[in-house]
């Protein structure tokens, strides 16, 4: 399978990297273009694969073209590529809040995949949830899962509905982990732990629990009772967390970034 990669930035680099490591293609196989002159450079010199200053000479190439670049880049890009893909090329695109539709309209093109991948494809742990149009038949289908799923773990779904959900879940999700766990250090440090000891208690504590839910396939509300003793310090800790609207701050935040997502995708 033949790549072009358009927009070689942070993911455009994750994608390369994961399916050279995955062995889904070959370097000789991936074309990479970016204005930037050092992403070029960087690209070329870490992966030993082609890469052009022009969008139109690495769309030429691919089977599959893959948009990277960043959502106020796109109408540029969609303008200097409209008409431009030949009906057995494909485009995957991971623009947030481009819709097929969009995408369709404007690159003149009706096999498109449209998927939200997120930050941990950096190491290959991402989550990527995505869709195709019909007219992205079963080869091109199984090339986009690949590439998806070269980055961590992909979820096909049948509406494109879910891309929004999935944007303000999983896409923006690490965000939200990430604040937690700068939380929890951090009260770690404010009740007198040292911050580097309190940093490590937290990773391996997110890190463990996640992998325990994931093992057990239990529900986590199952596995919270087991660690709270009656009448215990963990019992203390969640009434305060009920107290202080946590678990509402979640749904709030996630309802938040769904609409936004939403409404980013209606002003295309
Ligand atoms: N990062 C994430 O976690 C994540 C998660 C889900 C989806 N996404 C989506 O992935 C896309 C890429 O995100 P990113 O984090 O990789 O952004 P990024 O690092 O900014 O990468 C975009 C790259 O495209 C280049 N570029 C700008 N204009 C261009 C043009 N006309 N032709 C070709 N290349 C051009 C940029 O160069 P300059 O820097 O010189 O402008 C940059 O190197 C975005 O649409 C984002 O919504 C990202």
């Amino acid at each position: 399978m033949k790549i072009s990669l358009i927009g070689s930035g942070v993911m455009g680099e994750a994608i390369v990297e994961g399916v050279l490591a995955k062995g889904v293609t070959e370097r000789r196989q991936i074309w990479a273009s970016d204005l930037d002159s050092q992403r070029r450079t960087l690209l070329k010199t870490k992966f030993e694969i082609k890469t052009t200053a022009s969008n139109r000479e690495a769309l030429k190439q691919g089977d599959v073209v893959v948009l990277a670049v960043k959502p106020q880049t796109l109408p540029k890009v969609m303008a200097e590529l409209e008409g431009l893909l030949g009906t057995e090329q494909t485009v995957l695109s991971i623009v947030a809040g481009a819709s097929m539709a969009t995408l369709s309209r404007g690159l003149k093109h009706r096999a498109i995949v449209r998927a939200m991948p997120n930050t941990a494809a950096r190491i290959g742990e991402g989550m990527t949830v995505w869709t195709a149009t019909k007219e992205v038949n079963a080869v091109q289908r199984e090339w986009a899962k690949s590439i998806l799923e070269a980055l961590g773990q992909a979820v096909y779904v049948d509406d494109e509905k879910y891309l929004d959900m999935a944007t303000a879940v999983s896409a923006s999700g690490p965000a939200y982990v990430f604040l937690f766990i700068e939380s929890l250090i951090d009260a770690g440090v404010h009740i007198g732990l040292p911050r580097d000891i309190s940093y490590k208690l937290v990773l391996q504590t997110v890190l463990g629990s996640t992998l325990l839910v994931q093992k057990l396939g239990a529900h986590p509300a199952e596995l919270r009772n087991m660690v709270t003793s009656p009448g215990g310090t963990t019992a203390e800790a969640l009434l305060a967390l009920e107290e202080t609207g946590f678990r509402a701050s979640v749904v709030q935040a996630v309802i938040a970034a769904f609409e936004k997502a939403k409404a980013l995708g209606e002003e295309k």
